[in-house]
């Protein structure tokens, strides 16, 4: 179903491994929706071929960038404005944690392995926006889209570093959402359901998380197509005005204090 939402706009897409990834469904969306794209992703990811598949699906070209490395950024940055001159929009679909990896418990965490996590999942996205930034490559009413977790503000056991890592990077969406104001651009976070994914099923007592979340939420999980749908919006016209917000994509998650569902269970 395409309603031209984002006919003749320019994009560059970080995060899609396979095709149960939620970049992967923003993708095949942004193409459906008439965007044009560069599919970015760490070299070690591209190199299991995967995205192949999705760049001949999209028709998009594919670019390594470890998105913690300035370097790699600058040259992917510089073969977008290359291909499309400035772009419209950008969405930072990136996490991972050694310690989760690992099995490292929070309270024994270990910090070479927590900064790791924090510069892939966090800081890069302020990576991502700087070199955006300096090379001043946004077309005014763009959008910048990064994915969170509501671990951000909630404790959740096992999510581990990275519900600080989400901290982190929404607190980002907003402090630099400030800046791109001045070049109307939009910054936001999207937090979103459980989903199955790879990073999402790296985490232990994913499968709890998951039913927990469902019967917790009034209108159910937000799958990663419902996602892709929501990226879609932001990335559109539509929600020119909308910036600097932590935005819950979550069924009714975030709002609900117990649902019938959970209470039957104690019942
Ligand atoms: P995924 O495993 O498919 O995507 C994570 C991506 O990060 C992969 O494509 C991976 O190659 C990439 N990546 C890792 N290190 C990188 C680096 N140094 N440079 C560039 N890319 C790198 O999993 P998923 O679930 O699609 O994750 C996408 C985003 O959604 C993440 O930020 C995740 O935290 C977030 N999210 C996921 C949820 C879930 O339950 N799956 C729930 C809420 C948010």
């Amino acid at each position: 179903m395409s309603n031209g939402l984002l006919k003749g706009k320019k994009g560059i897409i970080f995060g899609a491994l396979n095709n149960q990834s939620i970049a992967w469904k923003v993708a095949e969306r942004c193409h459906e929706e008439g965007a044009e794209f560069i599919l970015s992703n760490a070299p070690i990811a591209m190199r299991m071929g995967e995205m192949d598949a999705l760049a001949k699906s999209t028709g998009s070209d594919v670019m390594g960038a470890d998105a913690t490395s300035l370097e790699d950024l600058e040259k992917l940055f510089d073969a977008a404005i290359a291909k499309f001159g400035k772009i419209d929009f950008i969405l930072h679909s990136i996490g991972m944690s050694v310690n989760v990896r690992k099995g490292k418990h929070y309270t024994d965490i270990n910090y070479d392995w927590l900064q790791k996590g924090w510069d892939v999942s966090a800081v890069s996205f302020h990576k991502v926006m700087r070199i955006a930034y300096e090379k001043d490559c946004m077309n005014e009413w763009g959008s910048i889209l990064a994915l969170t977790y509501i671990a951000a503000q909630r404790t959740f056991p096992d999510y581990n570093d990275m519900a600080d890592n989400k901290s982190y990077l929404e607190s980002i969406a907003r402090s630099f959402g400030y800046y791109f104001g001045e070049k109307k651009v939009r910054v936001n976070t999207i937090s979103q359901s459980p989903t199955v994914t790879t990073a999402g099923s790296g985490v232990k007592g994913f499968g709890g998380f998951m039913g927990y979340a469902e019967a917790m939420s009034p209108l159910g999980n937000a799958d990663a197509n419902d996602c892709a749908n929501y990226c879609v919006a932001m990335f559109s016209d539509l929600t020119k005005k909308v910036t600097m917000q932590n935005l819950f994509h979550d069924g009714g998650f975030s709002s609900s204090g117990v649902t019938h569902k959970v209470i039957e269970k104690f019942d």
